[in-house]
C-alpha cells in the first residue's frame, strides 16, 4: 500500500514529483523514491524514511529529467530497507507499485532459475524483471511489454513505469488499485489520487479497472483491458489543493482534535437549515423501502458503524448489523431485497472497505457510502453518497473524520425515524437543535484540556490501559483505546462495561488505569456498579462523566473529568473528544510520531 506518482513534461520534473509525493504520503512512509530518464539512462535515487530523507539526498545528489516517477512505501513484500524502495529498476525499466502480486512467487522461481538475480524482497521486482525479458529478449515495445506482463498477473496493482532510451514516455495500468491522470499544457500527470494531482492540474480522469495508458507530454491514450483505445470522461477537480501546512499547531493531529467546533458547523451547515430546522440531504432510498441495514467499515470508520447501529435500531427501529469490512466479504453474507448496505469511510479507499462494497454490488444497488473524500473510489461506486465534509484530515489518527461520521449518520437516522413516523414533529426539531448545541460544547471541552493533559499523568509507567463504556458508549471506549493503541503505542483494550466480569476483570490490579465512560442515563448505574468491582480491586479509575454522574460517583474515584450535562442522544459525539484529547497528550509526553506513527498509514489500500 503506497502513494505512487509520475509526469512526464517539457520541464524538469524532480521537485514536482517530490511535491506530489509529500501530498500521497498519508498513503505510506516508511521509505520513497523517485527515477527519471536523464541523457536516455534511467537515474534513481531512494531512501528510508520520511520523504525529507529522500529530499535531503537529492539535495546532495540532484537527479534530473523531463519524466519521471515517485513512490512512497509502506512495506508488505520485504521489510522497510533501501533496497526494497521503489522504484524498482532493472536496465530497462523502472517501476513503482502500489497493491500486492499475490502469485509473485511462481514468476520468480522461473526467474531465479533462469538465472536472473534479485535485488530486493519485493513483489514488484518480479514486474521490473518480467518486462526487461520482454524488452531484452522478446524486443517488445515498452507498451507491449506492460501488456504481455499484467496478463500474467493476479492481485492488485497501479503501476508506473518509465524506460530507457524514452525521454517522453510514462506507461501505466491499474487493476484493484486507484490511479487517477492530470491533464496539463505540455505536461501530463498520473498519481494514485487525484487530490495529489490538484497542485499541477484541475483537469483530470479516473483510469477503469483493467485500463492501460500512455502519457507522453503532448498526448495521453487510454486503452482497455481488451486493448481498445477509449475515452475516459474527464472532470474538473474544484477542490482546493491539500493544505499541509499546521498553522499554530505542533502537529496535524492536535489541529484536526481542535479544529472540530468548525468542522461540525460546517457538516451541520451542509446537511442543516437551522432556521428552518430543515434537513437538506442528497438523494437516498425511500426509507420505508428499507427493511434492514448493513453498515460496513474498517478501524475508526467501523466503530462509527457500530455506534449507528444502536441509534438506528434504538430510534429508527430498522434492525441493523455493523460489519467489518474484511470479514463481510469472505463470511458469504447474506444480502436481501430491502436491504441498504451503508459503507464508511474516511478515505474512501480502503481496500477492504472497496472489496466490501464491490462484493455487495453484485447482489443490490442499495449501496451508499459516507465518506470524507469525495473524489474517492468508494464515492465513485456507490449509487448515494454522504459527503461527511471534515476537510482533508492528514494525521494518521482519525479525529475530525470520525466526528463528522458520527453526525452524517445520526443525521441519517433521524431522517429514517422521522419518515417512519417513529418520532413526532417535535422530537425531530429537538434532536436537530441538539446537533447544533454541538461546536459549543465541543468548544466548552476543549477549553479544559489542561485539565485533561493532567489526566494523563495516571498511564504512567503502566502497560495497558482499559477503557469501559456501556450502551452506545461501548463503540467510544473501543475507538478511545484504538486511539491511544496508534498513536502512543501504549496497550489499550476496549470494553463493553458488563463484559469487565466476564474476563478482562482478571487484569485489574493497582497499576492498571482504567478509563471509563458514564455520564448520567439509563445504564449510569449498571456501569457504577461494574466500576465498583473495579474499584474493589484497586484499579486506577479515570471517569468521564456529567454534573449528576460526579454526583453520584464522588466516592468512586478523584480522577473525574466533567462533561457538559448533553442528551443521552449527543453523547458518543462528546465523549469521543476528550479520548482523542487523552491519546493526543500521552502520545506527546512518550515522544512518538504522532501524526505519522510506526507501522501505519493513513490509508489502507491493500488487504
Ligand atoms: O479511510 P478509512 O476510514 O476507510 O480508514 C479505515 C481505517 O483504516 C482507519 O479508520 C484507521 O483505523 C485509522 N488509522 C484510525 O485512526
Amino acid at each position: 500500500m503506497c502513494g505512487i506518482i509520475g509526469i512526464v513534461s517539457k520541464n524538469e520534473v524532480v521537485n514536482r514529483l517530490i511535491d506530489g509525493l509529500a501530498r500521497l504520503e498519508y498513503r505510506g512512509y516508511d521509505s520513497a523514491g523517485i527515477a527519471t530518464i536523464n541523457s536516455s539512462e534511467i537515474v534513481y535515487s531512494k531512501s528510508t524514511g520520511k520523504l525529507v530523507s529522500l529530499k535531503n539526498k537529492i539535495k546532495e545528489n540532484p537527479i534530473d529529467g523531463h519524466v519521471g516517477i515517485g513512490h512512497t512505501r509502506w512495506a508488505t513484500h520485504g521489510e522497510p530497507i533501501e533496497i526494497n524502495a521503489h522504484p524498482h529498476v532493472t536496465k530497462n525499466v523502472a517501476v513503482v507499485h502500489n497493491g500486492i502480486i499475490e502469485n509473485f512467487a511462481e514468476f520468480k522461481d522461473e526467474l531465479l532459475e533462469k538465472g536472473i538475480i534479485f535485488n530486493s524482497q519485493t513483489d514488484t521486482e518480479v514486474i521490473a524483471r518480467l518486462i526487461e525479458e520482454k524488452i531484452s529478449k522478446e524486443k517488445c515495445g515498452p507498451l507491449e511489454a506492460v501488456r504481455l506482463t499484467i496478463e500474467k498477473l493476479r492481485g492488485s496493482f497501479a503501476l508506473c513505469f518509465i524506460f530507457k532510451g524514452f525521454e517522453d514516455l510514462i506507461v501505466v495500468t491499474r487493476r484493484g488499485s486507484p490511479l487517477a491522470l492530470g491533464f496539463g499544457d505540455r505536461e501530463n500527470f498520473v498519481s494514485s489520487d487525484a487530490l495529489s494531482l490538484s497542485i499541477f492540474s484541475k483537469k483530470i480522469c479516473y483510469l477503469e479497472e483493467g485500463d492501460l495508458a500512455t502519457l507522453t507530454s503532448d498526448e495521453v491514450k487510454i486503452y482497455d483491458s481488451f486493448g481498445n483505445s477509449v475515452f475516459r470522461d474527464t472532470q474538473i477537480l474544484y477542490t482546493d489543493p491539500i493544505n499541509l501546512s499546521k498553522g499554530q499547531y505542533k502537529h496535524f493531529m492536535e489541529k484536526e482534535i481542535f479544529e472540530q467546533p468548525e468542522v461540525i458547523s460546517q457538516v451541520l451547515g451542509y446537511y442543516l437549515d437551522a432556521f428552518e430546522g430543515t434537513l437538506s440531504l442528497p438523494s437516498l432510498p425511500q426509507s420505508t423501502e428499507i427493511k434492514r441495514i448493513i453498515l460496513v467499515g474498517c478501524g475508526t470508520a467501523f466503530y462509527s458503524c457500530l455506534a449507528a447501529k444502536y441509534w438506528f435500531e434504538g430510534l429508527s427501529g430498522i434492525p441493523t448489523h455493523a460489519e467489518l469490512a474484511s470479514e463481510f466479504r469472505y463470511r458469504s453474507p447474506v444480502i436481501c431485497k430491502g436491504d441498504l448496505l451503508i459503507f464508511v469511510s474516511q478515505s474512501g479507499e480502503t481496500a477492504d472497505t472497496i472489496g466490501a462494497l464491490r462484493f455487495a454490488k453484485k447482489y443490490t444497488k442499495n449501496i451508499l457510502s459516507v465518506v470524507n473524500v469525495e473524489q474517492s473510489s468508494i464515492a465513485r461506486e456507490s449509487n448515494w453518497v454522504f459527503p461527511t465534509k471534515a476537510g482533508p484530515e492528514i494525521g494518521v489518527a482519525s479525529t475530525k473524520a470520525f466526528i463528522c461520521q458520527l453526525i452524517v449518520l445520526k443525521i441519517l437516522n433521524i431522517k429514517f425515524a422521522s419518515d417512519l413516523s417513529k418520532i413526532s414533529a417535535k422530537h425531530r426539531s429537538n434532536l436537530l437543535n441538539g446537533l447544533l448545541e454541538l461546536p459549543r460544547l465541543y468548544a466548552e471541552i476543549l477549553s479544559q484540556n489542561e485539565n485533561i493533559k493532567q489526566l494523563c499523568k495516571k498511564f504512567i509507567g503502566s502497560n495497558s490501559v482499559l477503557y469501559l463504556g456501556r450502551d452506545v458508549l461501548y463503540p467510544i471506549a473501543l475507538e478511545g483505546a484504538l486511539k491511544l493503541k496508534e498513536i502512543s503505542y501504549l496497550h489499550a483494550e476496549g470494553y463493553a462495561s458488563g463484559e469487565l466480569k466476564h474476563g478482562p476483570i482478571a487484569l485489574i490490579d493497582k497499576s492498571m488505569p482504567l478509563v471509563a465512560l458514564n455520564p448520567w442515563s439509563k445504564v449510569f448505574e449498571k456501569t457504577l456498579s461494574n466500576l465498583e468491582e473495579v474499584k474493589a480491586r484497586r484499579g486506577k479509575i479515570i471517569l468521564f462523566t456529567d454534573k449528576k454522574g460526579r454526583e453520584l460517583s464522588k466516592d468512586l474515584t478523584k480522577s473525574i473529568f466533567q462533561l457538559p450535562s448533553c442528551s443521552e442522544f449527543l453523547t458518543p459525539i462528546l465523549y469521543s473528544l476528550p479520548l482523542q484529547l487523552i491519546a493526543y497528550y500521552t502520545a506527546l509526553d512518550k515522544g512518538t510520531d504522532v501524526d505519522q506513527p510506526r507501522n501505519l498509514a493513513k490509508s489502507v489500500t491493500v488487504e
